[in-house]
């Protein structure tokens, strides 16, 4: 079956493709970061104990309380490229998301457990004994959600597996025929571990220069969990590039150069963040880690259009211009960064005030 007859006809879009993917790639990242962070602290206070048993129940108090606040922005901050995707990419993610239908309903039901979880472990007394498996259920949930939602883009990406759905058509759609899919799952779950050790680093560095002193083996530990995930993410990043197609790296086209640049580039900038890192200085490696996490999130979009290429570009999509909504949706949304700002900020304040 020719894949092509299975796209169904795209919506026109008000404003034109550049605006809407600028914050597409933008709040993508903005997600990203919030994920990375709500991942890797709980993967890190879910694990750390296994090997540093009690003597880590400080540092897990610290996460504990945290925890659900960056669920809460990681969800709420997923919906804004939710809708982005959605307008550019629709034909493709509506379609993925009905061929993994049970699956992608489940989320909310999984979600709504894992913040559950992860409350009762900020609310428990013996984090060391009962909490522990309050905080594997959060980890282990949102660890499952991460592998839908690497599911759900590799078979938004490949229309040629669609035609599954005629074979089975429970809603029950994995795309393990994706070679690309494991290795890309685990070099973002590895980011997540890598990202939140440096998180941990950056918390307790920034409360020392307030004046706490309770911070300095934790920055350590955080150091330590971002060096050690980051080298062993270069191994998954190897994986998922040579289980990618040929044409995501072909020198002959455009996408082609671009992806080898910003590959090279994210190489490029991780190295100083783990050398920083490395050094205690976690300023500079917070810098360098963030340029890294952006350039591997532009790195996605270009090779989101090498997978669509045979079936889509984006300038293709029927454009017919009304720019008010979209200025007013702007207006909207950096009063939202504002004032989550603001909110972010008094939170802090009262927590150092308590
Ligand atoms: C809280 C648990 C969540 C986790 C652990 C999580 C994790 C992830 C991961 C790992 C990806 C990358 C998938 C890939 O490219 O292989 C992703 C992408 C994405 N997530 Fe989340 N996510 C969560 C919640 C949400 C929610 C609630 C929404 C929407 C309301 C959302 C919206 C998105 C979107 C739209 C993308 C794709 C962005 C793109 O392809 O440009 N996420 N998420």
């Amino acid at each position: 079956m020719d894949p092509v007859s299975l796209i169904p006809t795209p919506d026109a879009i008000p404003v034109h493709w550049f605006w809407l993917h600028l914050l597409l790639t933008v709040t993508t990242f903005l997600h990203f970061l919030a994920m990375n962070i709500m991942l890797g602290t709980g993967f890190i206070a879910f694990a750390a104990p296994f090997w540093r048993g009690d003597d880590v129940m400080p540092l897990n108090t610290h996460i504990a309380k945290t925890l659900p606040y960056s669920i809460a922005f990681t969800i709420n901050l997923g919906v804004a490229p939710l809708l982005f995707l959605q307008v550019l990419y629709g034909q493709f993610f509506y379609t993925s998301s009905i061929l993994m239908g049970v699956y992608w309903l489940s989320i909310v039901g999984i979600l709504i457990v894992s913040y559950y979880a992860a409350y009762v472990y900020r609310l428990v007394d013996d984090r060391g004994g009962m909490g522990r498996l309050y905080i594997s259920a959060a980890v282990l949930l949102l660890l499952a959600v991460s592998l839908l939602f690497s599911n759900n883009v590799s078979i938004m990406q490949m229309p040629e597996v669609w035609s599954n759905y005629f074979s089975d058509r429970t809603g029950w759609l994995l795309n393990f025929s994706d070679p690309a899919l494991l290795p890309r799952y685990l070099h973002f779950i590895a980011s997540a571990v890598a990202m939140g050790g440096l998180a941990i680093a950056l918390y307790f560095e920034i409360r020392k220069r307030r004046g706490a002193a309770d911070g300095e083996e934790w920055i350590k530990l955080g150091c330590k969990w971002f060096t050690v995930a980051t080298i062993i993410n270069f191994g998954f990043g190897f994986w998922f590039l040579g289980a990618l197609p040929e044409a995501a790296y072909d020198p002959g086209t455009l996408a082609g150069k671009i992806f080898f640049i910003l590959i090279v580039g994210s190489v490029a900038t991780i190295i100083p963040s783990v050398a920083y890192a490395q050094t205690g200085r976690i300023i500079p490696a917070t810098v360098w880690a963030l340029i890294t996490v952006l350039l591997m999130t532009l790195s996605r979009d270009i090779l989101r259009l090498t997978y669509l290429k045979p079936y889509f570009s984006l300038p293709d999509l029927p454009y017919i211009p009304q720019y008010s909504p979209f200025i007013l949706f702007l207006l909207a949304f950096l009063g939202g960064i504002y004032l989550v700002g603001w909110m972010l900020k008094t939170v802090w304040n009262a927590k150092e005030v308590a």
